[in-house]
């Protein structure tokens, strides 16, 4: 029982607990939906279990594609076991189609397709709202990154949309834009960490437009579970 282990962090959809083994960790999904750096808040059934299988059918994917994670593997419906890692405080964000605050910021439609994937990273900082920022600020005055790192980390963003737009596409998903986070290991070397689920993505169903991700719930838009279990149900179809 997962509420037998100790807790190591107490996340706003996530919590971790201390493994078997100490280079390890249990992340447990929690029911919890946050939006807006947690002003909306809601307790959905199942929403835990969905974003663990999706997120664990996401990570088999990359891994198997030659990404570097701190995914192992999911233990139960809603845990799974990572390396243990030290999250570098930056969100990634990757953009293929404008939307979101990116559309807000510039004062442009949402769904443009944009020539080129688009980067950006913002200072994960639950008190500052996690600011947009640059890599000078990143490097030169957080240092919370060298520019090797961070010149590492943009090629594997760039790598995983590469990757994650032709999967989704398969299943008839737009990919339009996704944050993802690194961290660093006891050897020092820098994985994907974090999650992968319609919570830090955009899915647009190509045939409808339908929208397949958080924002239903933060646009009041759908019921967010069932859209969740579709995205889920067409990754199974799948059987990668
Ligand atoms: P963005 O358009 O910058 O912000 P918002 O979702 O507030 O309009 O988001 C781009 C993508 O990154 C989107 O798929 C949601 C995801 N994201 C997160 O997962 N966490 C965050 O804190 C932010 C800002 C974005």
């Amino acid at each position: 029982m997962i509420e037998k282990r100790k807790m190591l962090y107490d996340g706003k959809a996530k919590s971790l607990y201390e493994a078997d083994n100490d280079d390890e960790v249990i992340v447990y999904y929690k029911d919890e939906a946050t939006a807006f750096n947690g002003v909306k808040k809601a307790s959905i059934k199942n929403k835990g279990l969905l974003n663990n299988k999706i997120s664990s059918i996401v990570f088999d994917y990359l891994i198997e594609q030659g990404v570097k994670t701190h995914f192992i593997k999911r233990l139960d419906e809603k845990s799974q076991l990572c390396k243990k890692v030290t999250i570098i405080p930056l969100e990634f964000i990757c953009r293929n189609q404008v939307a979101g605050a990116m559309a807000k910021r510039l004062g442009m439609a949402e769904g443009i397709k944009l020539d080129k994937p688009i980067l950006e990273i913002s200072y994960k900082n639950d008190e500052l709202n996690d600011p947009f920022i640059n890599d000078d600020y990143a490097t030169t005055a957080l240092k919370v990154v060298t520019n090797e790192q961070l010149a590492y980390c943009y090629q594997q963003v760039l790598e995983i949309n590469k990757l994650l737009e032709a999967l989704f596409l398969k299943t008839g998903i737009s990919l339009i834009d996704f944050k993802v986070e690194f961290g660093i290991d006891k050897q020092g070397a820098i994985l994907l960490a974090d999650e992968f689920s319609p919570d830090n993505c955009r899915l647009w169903e190509i045939a409808t437009n339908r929208r397949l991700d958080k924002d239903v719930f933060r646009r009041d838009l759908d019921d967010i579970k069932d859209t969740y279990q579709l995205v889920l149900s067409k990754l199974e179809q799948l059987n990668l």
